[in-house]
C-alpha cells in the first residue's frame, strides 16, 4: 500500500458539488495528466472539450435523461474519440488514410480517450476534486455532435462532471466484486455463485446505507441487459456512429 494506491481505492463518483469554481490552471493540469496517458502507437486520437454555456449544458442534460449534475457542476468536459486529426493530416499531405474507416481505429480512439480521461480523474481526485462520467451522452451521439460542432470522425465518448464534492451530500466508496471473480490465473474460470451472492449482499448493504433501493448487484445488472429499452436509445448506436463518419468496416 502507498498513497497512490490508497487514493485509487478511495475513488467514488461525485454527483453533488460545492459551488466553488475549479481554480485557474486546474483544467490545464488535468489535460496535461490526460496527455501523459499511454496512447495507441502514440497516435493520440482523442480530444477534450469544455462546455460552459448554460443552454448547451441543458440540452446535454436532456440527452442524458435529466442528469442535473451536468447543469450544476462547475466544470463539464466531453471526452472525444478523434480520428479527424489524422484524416486532415492525410488530406494536407496528400497521403492515404485508407485504414481509418475500419473498426480498429475507432476502437483505439475510444480506448485512448478513456485512458486519457481516467488519468484526468486520478489527477483531479488528488486535488480534492470529485467527478462522474456521463456515458448517457451516447443516448444521442449525433445530437451531441451537432450541439458541440464536432467534425466528421469525432464522437463524444462520455461527458465528465467535475467539482469540489458538496460536504453536505458526500459520496461513499462503492464496493466491487470479490477479486477472485475478476482475477483469473492462466485459464479463465467462471465465477462461483456464492462469490456473486456475497457481493449481492455487500452491495445491498451499501445501497441501504446510501438510501438507495436495496436491489443488490445481480438484479440491477440483469435489468441493465434485460431488454432493448435498457439501452436508452443506444440500440441504434452503430448507425449513429456511421452517421458521424466512422464506417466501422
Ligand atoms: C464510461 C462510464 C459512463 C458512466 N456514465 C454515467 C452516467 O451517465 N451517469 C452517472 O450518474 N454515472 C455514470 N457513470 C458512473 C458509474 O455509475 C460508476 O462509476 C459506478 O456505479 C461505480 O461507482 P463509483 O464510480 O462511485 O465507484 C459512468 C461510469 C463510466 C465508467
Amino acid at each position: 500500500m502507498n498513497d497512490t494506491i490508497a487514493a485509487l481505492l478511495a475513488h467514488r463518483s461525485v454527483r453533488a458539488y460545492a459551488p466553488d469554481p475549479v481554480p485557474a490552471g486546474t483544467l490545464e493540469a488535468l489535460v496535461a495528466a490526460a496527455q501523459s496517458a499511454p496512447t495507441s502507437s502514440n497516435l493520440q486520437t482523442w480530444s477534450v472539450l469544455t462546455v460552459d454555456d448554460k443552454a448547451t449544458r441543458k440540452s446535454l442534460a436532456a440527452i442524458a435523461r435529466g442528469q442535473k449534475h451536468i447543469e450544476e457542476c462547475p466544470l463539464f468536459l466531453v471526452w472525444l474519440a478523434d480520428l479527424s486529426r489524422l484524416e486532415e493530416l492525410g488530406r494536407r499531405k496528400s497521403a492515404s488514410t485508407d485504414a481509418l474507416p475500419y473498426l480498429e481505429p475507432f476502437m483505439f480512439a475510444m480506448i485512448d480517450a478513456a485512458l486519457a480521461a481516467q488519468n484526468a480523474t486520478v489527477a483531479l481526485e488528488s486535488l480534492g476534486l470529485g467527478s462522474v462520467y456521463i456515458g448517457a451522452l451516447r443516448n444521442n451521439p449525433t445530437e451531441v455532435a451537432r450541439l458541440l460542432g464536432l467534425p466528421p470522425n469525432v464522437m463524444a465518448v462520455f461527458g465528465h462532471c467535475i467539482g469540489y464534492p458538496d460536504p453536505e451530500r458526500p459520496a461513499a466508496v462503492k464496493p466491487r466484486l470479490p477479486q477472485n471473480v475478476v482475477l483469473h490465473r492462466e485459464r479463465y474460470t467462471a465465477p462461483s455463485q456464492p462469490a456473486i451472492d456475497s457481493y449481492d449482499e455487500r452491495l445491498a448493504a451499501f445501497q441501504q446505507s446510501e438510501g438507495m433501493a436495496t436491489v443488490g448487484w445481480s438484479k440491477m445488472a440483469l435489468e441493465r441487459v434485460g431488454g432493448i429499452a435498457a439501452l436508452t436509445g443506444r440500440d441504434r448506436i452503430r448507425e449513429e456512429i456511421n452517421t458521424l463518419g466512422f464506417e466501422l468496416r
